[in-house]
């Protein structure tokens, strides 16, 4: 398997599914992708070091072309990402929306039947509706033109703004890529988090829109915070046999604050300004 980001989503999910087979850990930041690896292997599991800016063409396709070299991949688990704090809209945009269309791309290259790939998107994407125009364009606009929409252009973007259209666009790029996947016998599919206990969620938490995730937290039908556990185990359903017949879609995995947020029919944006 291919696991991108040695955070707390991709370890916990490449700890569920990679007993027994080797997996391909990728990650920008080399001492964490070590520090991954090694808690990864102190648990028994075979695992190949990456180095990976999936923001970078050459390097997926380096990833791409090393995954194959080690047998055909089975489940490609895309969690590599940042957030709102961690980089400015332009940086956003460049990782969230160009690498995850880089990474599609790649991995369709060299699927064989019975492939699954699965990318972590985000209730944020839920949270922002776009006009059918833009949500055209951003899922089939060709990636080496994707960072030239109109929608992505980091003057129009605030870091919340460019983190909903990224997590929107990952969820349309995954709908528009499950027919060239599934004339392969390969099935993609998206994954919505909530707010998760990871160390993306701990550097909001500690920025002006942590009031807001709290907010978000306390408002949620289960009134908790999920934990990565929680999103390997989707992960391993949606990737697994049970999930045969998903693909092109979406799943949030959120604790019911999408729900939540509907019935009060507050929009996120309302929560930001809120905050
Ligand atoms: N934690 C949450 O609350 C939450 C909620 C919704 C969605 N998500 C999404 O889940 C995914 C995983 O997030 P996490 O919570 O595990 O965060 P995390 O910060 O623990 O892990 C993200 C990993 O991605 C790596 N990374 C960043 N930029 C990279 C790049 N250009 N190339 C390769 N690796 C890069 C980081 O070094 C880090 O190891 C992200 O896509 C995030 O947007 C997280």
């Amino acid at each position: 398997m291919v696991v991108t980001g040695a955070g707390g989503i991709g370890l916990a999910v490449a700890r569920r599914l990679g007993a027994g087979r080797p997996i391909v850990l990728a990650d920008r930041d080399v001492a964490h992708l070590r520090h991954g690896a090694a808690l990864l292997r102190h648990d028994g599991h075979v695992v190949h070091e990456v180095p990976t800016d999936v923001a970078e063409p050459a390097a997926v396709a380096h990833l791409a072309a090393t995954a194959q070299q080690l047998g055909v991949p089975r489940v490609i688990v895309h969690t590599a990402g940042v957030s709102p704090v961690q980089a400015p809209p332009a940086r956003l945009v460049a990782v969230d929306v160009v690498g995850t269309a880089l990474m599609i791309d790649a991995f369709a290259d060299i699927v064989e039947p019975g492939a699954v790939m699965v990318c972590i998107a985000s209730i944020a994407g839920a949270l922002t509706p776009l006009p059918a125009h833009d949500e055209n364009l951003l899922a089939t606009t060709p990636t080496k033109d994707l960072a030239r929409l109109t929608i992505l252009d980091p003057k129009h973007l605030d870091g919340s703004r460019a983190y909903g259209v990224a997590k929107r666009a990952n969820q349309l790029r995954v709908q528009a890529a499950a027919v060239p996947w599934g004339r392969k016998g390969a099935r993609i599919v998206s994954v919505s988090p909530g707010i998760v206990a990871t160390p993306m969620a701990t550097a909001e938490f500690e920025s002006p829109s942590g009031s807001v995730m709290r907010q978000m937290i306390e408002a949620s039908a289960l009134q908790r915070i999920g934990t990565p556990e929680d999103i390997a185990a989707v992960v391993d359903f949606v990737a697994g046999p049970n999930a045969a017949f998903l693909t092109g879609i979406d799943v949030i995995a959120d604790g019911g604050t999408v729900a939540a947020m509907r019935t009060v029919g507050a929009s996120l944006e309302d929560l930001v300004s809120v905050g």
